[in-house]
């Protein structure tokens, strides 16, 4: 199983600052005749798309559907009953969320559908924040500016610190 890459990470310091792109700014997307479901796929899917990307799945589906049990909010995308995207927020539900994994299968990138799947996931953090909600997420490299439009700030800056991850199986107490 490959490592996920290191992510850089872009956090919002405010929800006041959510913005959205419209659909109508990109080609045609109503002719791959998708389905938008808010609700998470299933392991197999989930590990499918995570494996697809080269991001790796998880070894246990017991453990996958737990975790997908306690999301927030997921839209996933579907072509023919077939998943092509997902994306999903983890969290409080009030002062603290973090996108994760949003995915687009390769050959259908650049169609729109992850912009798609973001305004749907700001559409529903704006529902469910309050004043100076947190929200989060670790860009992969590169998709830094998919994520700018959406009103996210790169770190560091001159006053916040880098994010940080760790995966657990590197767990350290000192
Ligand atoms: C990041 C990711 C989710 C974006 O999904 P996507 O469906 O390609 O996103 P969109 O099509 O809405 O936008 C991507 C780009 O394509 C452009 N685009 C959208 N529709 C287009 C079209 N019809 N023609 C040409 N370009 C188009 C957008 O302007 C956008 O450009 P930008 O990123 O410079 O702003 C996708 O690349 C992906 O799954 N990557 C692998 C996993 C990953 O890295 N996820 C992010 C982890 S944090």
């Amino acid at each position: 199983m490959r490592d996920p890459p290191v992510p850089t990470s872009l956090q919002a310091t405010k929800i006041n600052h959510i913005e959205r792109r419209e659909p109508k700014d990109f080609l045609m997307i109503e002719d791959l005749e998708l389905t938008y479901v808010e609700a998470p796929p299933t392991a197999e899917k989930y590990n499918y798309l995570r494996q697809t990307i080269g991001w790796g799945g998880y070894a246990d589906l017991a453990d996958v559907a737990r975790g997908l049990q306690a999301t927030l909010f997921c839209v996933s995308v579907y072509q023919a009953g077939e998943i092509v995207a997902m994306g999903r927020v983890v969290g409080d539900g009030v002062l603290v969320f973090y996108i994760q994994d949003v995915i687009v299968l390769p050959e259908y990138q650049k169609r729109g559908i992850g912009t798609q799947i973001m305004n749907r996931i700001m559409a529903y953090i704006d529902a469910h924040a309050v004043h100076n909600t947190y929200v989060g997420l670790m860009s992969a490299i590169g998709k830094e500016a998919f994520y700018d439009k959406f009103g996210f700030t790169r770190r560091p800056t001159d006053n916040l610190g880098c994010g940080m991850t760790l995966v657990v199986g590197c767990l350290r107490r000192v």
